[in-house]
């Protein structure tokens, strides 16, 4: 079966998508929408894209929710994405918490797909704890999917999921294998608390921060939910907390707490003093 709709039913699922978690579908996605839903629709019977649009904003079935989001959702993702971000975190953002002699953080990797992103400052955290005993991370890692999720939590990977941005030196010191995957080792997994969460709604459940890393989910969201999630991040930071956004992100036009910090590795993003 394929899914073929009227411009007003592709009209209506892009208002449902962009509401339950803040995705704008472009005018020309037709083929995506499609292709990511064709097999969702045919295992429930659904036949059109209005019927599903009904039946997902009369909240008939979280199941079916989820799953319309979870196939409209990018999980793309890989370790150590941009190396920048990985430098600028122990380079400059554990530094400066160093200089100022505090030495317990709380980072959140927001939108953390399948891992490789809180794994990799959990790695990160460990290289730096060798040089400096008594340092100490927490991570709290979240998604609006909890199928994506359980794969984190599992921290298992395929050689191909593996090849993307790991180096030999830390695959070997940080991953032991299991059956014919590789499994990230304790002592990195249990720096990390995997928790549902959707960006589009509150974080003040999560605490404060020293550090948000918020990659390459922005880049989905309009101007609007781009403004108030930004503004929102910078609620959940502690003074003078560092945001670190994707390497194609930018922040000027949508909120003015943070200043841009231009380290040597790359740039970051810092709450201003008020
Ligand atoms: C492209 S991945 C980015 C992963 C990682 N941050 C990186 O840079 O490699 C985007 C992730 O954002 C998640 N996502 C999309 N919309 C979201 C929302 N409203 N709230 C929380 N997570 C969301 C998706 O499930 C997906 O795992």
């Amino acid at each position: 079966m394929t899914v073929s709709f009227s411009p007003d039913e592709y009209k209506n699922f892009q208002i449902f998508l962009e509401k339950a978690c803040g995705i704008v579908l472009g005018e020309n996605k037709h083929y995506l929408v499609s292709s990511r839903l064709n097999r969702l629709m045919g295992d429930n019977n659904i036949s059109t894209l209005q019927e599903l649009v009904n039946i997902l904003n009369q909240s008939l079935s979280s199941i079916l929710r989820t799953k319309v989001i979870e196939a409209m959702t990018t999980n793309e993702t890989l370790w150590f994405r941009d190396t920048y971000p990985f430098q600028v975190l122990s380079q400059t953002i554990f530094e400066d918490y160093k200089q100022q002699k505090k030495n317990a953080l709380r980072i959140w990797s927001a939108a953390c797909s399948s891992g490789q992103e809180p794994y990799s400052i959990s790695m990160v955290t460990d290289e730096y704890m060798k040089k400096n005993p008594g340092f100490k991370v927490d991570v709290i890692a979240t998604d609006i999917s909890q199928e994506i999720l359980n794969m984190a939590k599992q921290a298992k990977y395929d050689a191909l999921a593996l090849a993307r941005g790991l180096s030999e030196e830390r695959k070997r010191q940080y991953f032991s294998p299991v059956g014919d995957q590789w499994q990230v080792n304790a002592n990195i997994r249990s720096r990390i608390n995997f928790r549902e969460i959707n960006l589009l709604q509150s974080y003040v459940s999560l605490g404060k921060f020293d550090a948000i890393f918020c990659r390459n989910v922005l880049i989905y969201f309009s101007t609007e939910s781009k403004k108030d999630i930004l503004n929102r991040m910078a609620d959940a930071l502690n003074p003078r907390g560092f945001l670190m956004l994707g390497a194609s992100e930018s922040i000027t036009q949508y909120c003015d707490r943070f200043e841009m910090v231009r380290a040597s590795t790359g740039v970051v993003y810092r709450l201003k003093n008020h």
